[in-house]
C-alpha cells in the first residue's frame, strides 16, 4: 500500500531513494516520483507506471543533486493512477514538499475548508490536501514544520505514514505515523526514512521503528526528536539492531523473486523450528507460548485471524488445534470479524496471522479482541512490524523477507509455526501421547527435506503447465487439512495469472460446482494418501466421468489415480496434518510456471499489493 523512502544526510541523494523505492515496490507499483532538494533547488518527477520508468524520466529531466530526497511508489487509494496523482505533492506556496503512504478519511471536509480559504487543488488525492492543511496552520499559526505536521495530523482521521520537508529548513525532514510503517535508519552525519528497513539496509544496521501515533523531526547533527502527536509527549528513541541482510532481499539468480522464495522454503521452515524443536529431546520451546501456557492450555477456544493466504493457514492450523490440541477454534476473515460485533470471551484467545505485520483489518481484529479482554497472539514475518508490537505475544515464523506479491514461503512457515503450538499445547494438555509426540517431532524434521524433493518435480510441473495455460477456469479440490490447499492453490492462479480458479472442499463439488465440469476445465486435486484418499479417489471419478482434465497430486507411488489422471505431480509421503507443507509446493510453481508462460509480471501482479495497509 504505497512504499516511502527519504534521505537527509552527506551524498546524492536520487540513487539511494531510486534504489530504495525499487525495494519497496512490491508494496505499489501504479506510479512513483521522487523529489530532491540542494538547500535552495528542488526537482520533482513523477510518472504513472513503475520505478523504471521513474529513472528513466529523471534521468532524461537531468534533475538538479540534492541531498535531500524523497520518493514513492503507489497503489492508488485516491485519484487513479497518472503523472498528477503520483507523490510527492507540494504545498500552495510550494515551501512544502510531502510523501504519503495510507488515507485520509476526512480529506474531503478539510477540502472544502481550504478551497474556502483560496487553496487550490491540482490532484485528486488526499495527500495534496495533507500538505496544504500543514501549510494553512504553518502560516496561521505562526508554527515551525514539527509543531504545524503534528497540529494538522490531529485534524484528520484516517491513516499514514508521512515525510514532508520544508525548502525553508533544508536541514530537517518531519515524519509520522499512525496505522502505517514508518523505520528511521539511523547512519553516520546522515537518516534514512522508509516503509521498512530493506531501502537503507546496506547503510546501517541502526533503525528507529517509529511506533503508532509518533512523529519525528529528523535534524542533521542531532538525535531524532520523537514524540506523540496527541499529547505532544516526547519518547526516548528506540535504535534496533538489523538483523536482516542485503542478501537476503536480492533475487539471488533467480528470474523472480517468488521462484526464490518458493526455493527457499526448506531452510525457511528449517529456520522456522530451528532453536525451538529439540526432537531427540522431546521438547519445543517457544517464548511467547511458554509465558503464557496456563492461559493457553485453559482457553476456551482460540479464534485465528487473518486475510488471504494467512487465512489459509489459519484454515490448516484449525485442523491441526482441533486435532492434537482438542481445543476449539473459529478462523476468521479479519476484515468480517472486526465489523462483525462477534462474542469474545475474556478466556478465548486471539491468533492473528500476518506476513507484513501491517495488514489494517488484522491490526482493526487484534485492537478489538484486547478492548473485550481476549489474550492476543501474533503469529508474523516481518520482525518489528506494527501488529508484532501490538499482541500480548507471540512467535515470529523466521521465514525471511518475503518480496514476491504472491505469498509463498510465509504460507509454510506459519503453518510450520501453528503446528508446533499445537503439539506443545496437545502435550501440555495430555491430548497427545509422548510416542505420537515425538513421532510428529522427528516427522516434522525431515520436512524441509521432503520439500526438497517436491522441488525437484519442477521440470515435470513445467510440462503440466503448458498444457493448461490458456485455461479460463480452473477448479480446485481437497478435503481436510488439503482443503485449505486448494483455496491457496487457487489463489495463487488467480494473482498471478489472472486466469479465473476456484478452491472447494472436494465433497461440495456435487453442490454445485460440479456443473462447471467439462472437457474446458481443469480440475486439481489433491488427493495425497493420508486423508480421505478413497472419498478423493470417488471424486476425482466423478470430474473424470465429466470429461474434465485431471491434475492430481498425489503420494509417491501411488498408481490408482495416475491411472484416471491426465497429469499425476508426486510428493512424499508424510503424516496426514503435515500434508500442506508438502502438496502447497507442487500448486505453487504451477501457477508460477503458467503466469510466466502468459507473460505476466508474477512478482507485482496488478492492482494487488504486498502489504495492506488500508482497509
Ligand atoms: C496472497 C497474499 C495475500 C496476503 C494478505 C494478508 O498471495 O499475499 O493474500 O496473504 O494480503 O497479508 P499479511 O499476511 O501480510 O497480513
Amino acid at each position: 500500500m504505497c512504499g516511502i523512502v527519504g534521505y537527509i544526510g552527506q551524498q546524492d541523494a536520487y540513487d539511494i531513494v531510486l534504489k530504495g523505492l525499487q525495494r519497496l515496490e512490491y508494496r505499489g507499483y501504479d506510479s512513483a516520483g521522487l523529489a530532491l532538494y540542494d538547500g535552495k533547488n528542488l526537482s520533482i518527477c513523477k510518472t504513472k507506471g513503475k520505478v523504471s520508468e521513474l529513472d528513466l524520466k529523471c534521468k532524461n529531466e537531468q534533475l538538479i543533486k540534492g541531498k535531500v530526497g524523497i520518493g514513492h511508489t503507489r497503489w492508488a487509494t485516491h485519484g487513479e493512477p497518472n503523472d498528477i496523482n503520483s507523490h510527492p505533492h507540494q504545498s500552495n506556496s510550494g515551501r512544502l514538499c510531502i510523501i504519503h503512504n495510507g488515507i485520509i478519511e476526512n480529506y474531503d471536509t478539510i477540502k472544502k475548508v481550504l478551497e474556502d480559504r483560496g487553496y487550490q487543488f491540482k490532484s485528486d488525492t488526499d495527500t495534496e490536501v495533507l500538505v496544504n492543511l500543514i501549510e494553512e496552520v504553518m502560516i496561521n499559526e505562526k508554527v515551525k514544520l514539527g509543531k504545524a505536521v503534528q497540529i494538522a495530523l490531529n485534524q484528520t482521521v484516517g491513516a499514514y505514514a508521512i515525510a514532508v520537508f520544508d525548502q525553508e529548513k533544508p536541514n530537517e525532514i518531519v515524519v509520522a505515523r499512525l496505522g502505517s510503517p514508518l523505520a528511521i535508519g539511523v547512519g553516520d552525519e546522515e537518516f534514512f526514512i522508509a516503509s521498512d528497513a530493506s531501502p537503507f539496509i546496506e547503510y546501517t544496521k541502526s533503525a528507529i521503528y517509529l511506533e503508532d501515533g509518533e512523529m519525528g523531526v529528523i535534524r542533521l547533527g542531532r538525535e531524532p526528536r520523537i514524540r506523540k502527536i496527541n499529547d505532544d509527549k516526547l519518547v526516548d528513541p528506540y535504535i534496533t539492531e538489523l538483523q536482516m541482510s542485503l542478501d537476503q532481499i536480492e533475487k539471488s539468480g533467480y528470474d523472480h523473486f517468488m521462484l526464490k522464495e518458493i526455493y527457499e522454503q526448506p531452510t525457511a521452515i528449517k529456520d522456522t523450528f530451528r532453536g525451538r524443536m529439540l526432537a531427540d529431546d522431546g521438547i519445543i520451546k517457544m517464548a511467547g507460548i511458554d509465558d503464557h501456557l496456563e492461559k493457553f492450555v485453559n482457553a476456551n477456544r482460540i479464534i485465528i485471524a487473518a486475510c488471504g493466504t494467512s487465512w489459509h493457514a489459519g484454515l490448516v492450523a484449525e485442523y491441526i488445534f482441533e486435532d492434537i490440541a482438542r481445543i476449539p477454534v473459529e478462523v476468521e476473515y479479519a476484515s468480517e470479524f472486526r465489523y462483525r460485533n462477534p462474542v469474545i470471551h475474556r478466556n478465548d484467545i486471539l491468533i492473528a496471522i500476518s506476513q507484513s505485520g501491517e495488514t489494517a483489518d488484522t491490526m482493526a481484529a487484534i485492537k478489538l479482541a484486547k478492548e473485550n479482554g481476549a489474550f492476543v497472539f501474533g503469529v508474523c514475518n516481518v520482525v518489528g512490524s506494527s501488529i508484532s508490537r501490538e499482541t500480548n505475544a507471540g512467535a515470529y515464523t523466521h521465514a525471511g523477507p518475503e518480496i514476491g506479491v504472491a505469498s509463498t514461503k510465509a504460507f509454510t512457515t506459519q503453518i510450520t509455526v501453528l503446528s508446533l503450538i499445537a503439539l506443545k499445547l496437545g502435550k501440555a494438555k495430555g491430548t497427545i501421547s509422548n510416542s505420537d509426540f515425538h513421532s510428529y517431532l522427528h516427522e516434522m524434521e525431515s520436512i524441509p527435506s521432503k520439500i526438497e524433493i517436491a522441488l525437484d518435480k519442477n521440470d515435470h510441473i513445467l510440462k503440466v503447465a503448458d498444457n493448461y495455460k490458456l485455461a479460463k477456469n480452473c477448479l480446485y479440490l481437497g478435503r481436510g487439512y488439503n482443503f485449505p490447499v486448494a483455496l491457496e492453490g487457487a489463489l495463487k492462479l488467480k494473482e498471478i495469472s489472472y486466469i479465473h480458479a476456484e478452491g472447494y472442499p472436494a465433497a461440495e463439488m456435487k453442490h454445485g460446482p460440479i456443473a462447471l465440469i467439462d472437457e474446458e476445465m481443469p480440475v486439481v486435486v489433491i488427493a495425497t494418501r493420508k486423508g480421505h484418499y478413497e472419498k478423493v479417489v470417488s471424486n476425482i471419478q466423478e470430474i473424470k466421468s465429466r470429461k474434465g482434465k485431471i491434475i492430481a497430486i498425489v503420494t509417491e507411488g501411488d498408481n490408482t489415480v495416475e491411472e484416471m489422471a491426465d497429469h499425476v505431480i508426486e510428493v512424499p509421503e508424510t503424516f496426514e496434518a503435515f500434508t500442506p507443507l508438502l502438496t502447497t509446493i507442487p500448486l505453487q510453481l504451477l501457477s508460477y510456471h503458467i503466469a510466466v508462460m502468459l507473460g505476466k509480471n508474477v512478482d507485482q501482479p496488478r492492482n494487488l499489493a504486498k502489504s495492506v495497509t488500508v482497509e
